[in-house]
This record gives C-alpha cells, structure tokens and sequence, in this order.
C-alpha cells in the first residue's frame, strides 16, 4: 500500500466504527415505508396519484421556483429541458468536459452537438473567463445569434453544471450567457439543498434540472425535476413527458413525439417522505465535511473541498483534490481504499475523451485535464456521521 493510502486507512479505521463504508448510500428509514404502502393500498403506483403534486409542491417550497415538473429521472429532465430551450440539430450546446456523462447526452438526443468547455480549479465549475476569452475569438454575432466561426454552427445555449453540490460562478455565468445570447440550462442534478445567497440551485438559469436518483442527496429511487418561471415553459413540459397526448377521458391523441418521462407515484411517494426531511439530512451531511474537515487538517498531501464564498453546499459528494505534487499517486490511492473497503472513486473521465464525443468541438481543456486526475470521492452518506467515533 502506498504511504498516502495507509495515512488515509489509518485515519478511517481509527475514526469510523464501520468494516465497510460504501461512497453514498440513501438515508431511507421506517417512515418512507409508509407512504410507500399507502400507493399499494390505495392502487396507485403509476403516473397517477395524490404524491406526485404533494412531491412537487414540496420541491416548489424548498426552491422557490414558479414552476416544477417532476420526471423519470434527471436525465430525462435535461432532455427535455433542451428540448424546451429550443436547442435543435447541428446547434451548438457548450457544456463542461467535466461532468456525468448525462449532461452531454442530453445535447446529442437533440442532434445538437456538445461543445467542451474549461473548469475552474476550486469547485470544477464552467470557467467563465477562459469562456469569455475563448468565445470572444470563436465566434460572431449575427442578429439574435451567437455563432461559431469555425464550424457555422449555431451556438445556442450553455449548460451549467454545479459539481459534487458545489456552486459554480452562476451570476458571471449569467452576464456572459446575455452578452453570447445563449439559453442557461442549469444542471443542478447534484445540487438540491445548495444556495446561493439564499437562492436555490436549479433557479438561476432559464430553465434547470434535479436528480433524485438513489445515489443523491435525497432519493425517489429513481426521479428528476424541471425547475422554471416561465408557465408556458411548464406547461409545455408537462406535455412532452406525458407522450404528448391530449387530456382526454378516453380518446388518444396525440400532437407532436412526446416521451414517457412522468415520475411515477410509488417514486414521488419516497420523494415525499424523503423531501420532509431534507433540512435534517443536509445538517448530516455538513456534520460530515466538518469531521473531516477535522480529520484531515494539516495534511500535506491532498486538500478537502469546502463550500464556495456566498453559497451554502448540500455536500452531496464529498471530495478531496490530491496535490499537484502526489498527483501520481491518485490512482493507487484509489486502488488501495477500495481494497480496504472504503469505497472512494475518481472523478468522471473527461466528456471529450468518450468514443460517441471524439469529434466534438472543444476548447483549451488544460485545467480539466490536469484536476480531473486528481480527484477523489469520499464516502458521504448523511448517516454516516452516526459512525464516527
Ligand atoms: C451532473 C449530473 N447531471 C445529470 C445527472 C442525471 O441524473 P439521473 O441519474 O437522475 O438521470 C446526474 C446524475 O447522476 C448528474 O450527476
């Protein structure tokens, strides 16, 4: 085991009372079985049922958003967002090349193409300045559009992403997004329980987007959302995920290709439940980054990644940065816990070196190509901080 790693193990086994400590397991308890149970009785664990609206008034609560469309999963919320925001064939989509690989594809579903962008190096947000710079070079206004010189295409809008929770520098985002006439859709899937000063993730672009998979803050099992201000936006949304069918008791028509993408009542049912206790999961969560906060101090071989000025973090993944100096012992490490059964994992393989993006446009990705190899993920389930000891 390499010096770093027996630092690390050391550390967990004297602080954690646990043989295994898995990356980031659902904080579900006894009371999200009873909703549960309340579908099956009352025979509605499909697209119809009294959670679905309960679940997304909910959602409408926390986020202060004007409008919430709860879906299938985050996935599909982005498709669907993408779709609303009006990115077609051939557009331009500029989208971080450090992301889940959801994001992109998202853009490919339209026949738009991702175009990669730069991250900055404390929380592996969008870039905004190496943006500026590269776009000021790249492309051209003409009439209500932002075009790129080299390929024609348009590019028409930009896709945010708040990384393991973390807020990225959404207002500098927002100024440039006006000057590039270019949508903001805002991938908050990571971030529910993340604010801004005081304003929720999800809230800042023209349209964004929650997950509520099982590995997230909080959990449907499966499940996403749309988040806007715009009710045409909504509605239309609406529309979509349910196959574009037009309401009638038992008629089917339907006027334009439309997705199954409706959230599912039994699923909306846990959200429910899980939802009601967020504001207790996410003072775990924070307990947790100040344990190891703790734990790690004064180490000299990687940094804890805390909240960004301004922001409050859900810290749904908990993250450490290996030095630049130790950055090829990152992958060892990782080996290494994993062995030990503490189940860390690296940081996403950069979009532009995935097969199906090879030929994507992309931009000087310097930054991301020398952060993304040192990143690692630590465990963080909200429960956790019941272990330490
Ligand atoms: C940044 C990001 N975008 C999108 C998604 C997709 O969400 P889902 O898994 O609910 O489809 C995820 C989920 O892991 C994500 O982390």
């Amino acid at each position: 085991m390499n010096k770093i790693s027996k630092k690390i193990v050391k550390i967990f086994k004297k602080k954690i009372k646990l043989n295994k400590v898995y990356l980031h397991e659902p904080d579900l308890n006894k009371s999200d079985s009873v909703y549960l149970k309340d579908c099956i009785n009352q025979n509605a664990v499909s697209a119809a049922g009294k959670f679905i609206q309960k679940f997304e008034n909910k959602i409408l609560n926390l986020t202060k958003a004007k409008c919430v469309i709860s879906t299938n999963s985050g996935t599909s919320a982005l498709h669907i967002s993408c779709i609303l925001m009006n990115v077609k064939e051939n557009d331009e989509v500029l989208v971080p090349a450090f992301t889940f690989v959801a994001t992109a594809n998202a853009i490919k579903y339209c026949g738009a193409i991702p175009h990669f962008i730069d991250i900055e190096e404390n929380h592996f947000g969008v870039n905004v300045n190496k943006l500026d710079n590269y776009l000021k070079e790249i492309s051209i206004k003409k009439g209500n559009f932002c075009f790129n010189k080299k390929t024609g295409r348009k590019i028409k809008a930009i896709m945010p992403v708040h990384v393991f929770g973390h807020f990225m520098k959404i207002n500098e985002l927002i100024k440039l997004a006006k000057k590039y006439n270019l949508s903001i859709i805002e991938d908050a899937a990571e971030a529910i329980g993340s604010y801004y000063k005081n304003k929720h993730a999800g809230t800042f672009g023209h349209i964004g987007v929650l997950s509520f998979n099982g590995n997230k803050t909080i959990t449907c099992g499966a499940g996403g959302a749309i988040l806007t201000n715009n009710k045409k936006v909504a509605q239309k949304a609406r529309h979509l995920i349910a196959t574009a069918k037009i309401a009638h008791p038992y008629n089917y028509i339907h006027d334009e290709v439309g997705f199954n993408y409706r959230m599912a009542n039994l699923n909306a049912a846990l959200g429910y439940s899980q939802i009601k206790r967020i504001k207790k999961i996410l003072k775990k969560k924070r307990k947790l980054f100040n344990f190891y906060d703790k734990i790690f101090k004064g180490n000299i071989y990687f940094k804890l990644i805390n909240e960004p000025k301004k922001s409050k973090s859900n810290f749904w993944l908990q993250t450490i940065l290996i030095n630049e100096k130790y950055s090829k012992f990152t992958k060892k490490i990782i080996e290494d816990l994993n062995d030990k059964k503490i189940y860390v994992r690296p940081g996403w393989e950069l979009m532009n070196n995935l097969k199906h993006f090879k030929n994507c446009p992309k931009m000087d990705l310097s930054i991301a190509k020398r952060i993304c190899k040192r990143i690692i993920n630590i465990p963080s389930s909200s429960f956790l901080e019941r272990y330490i000891k």
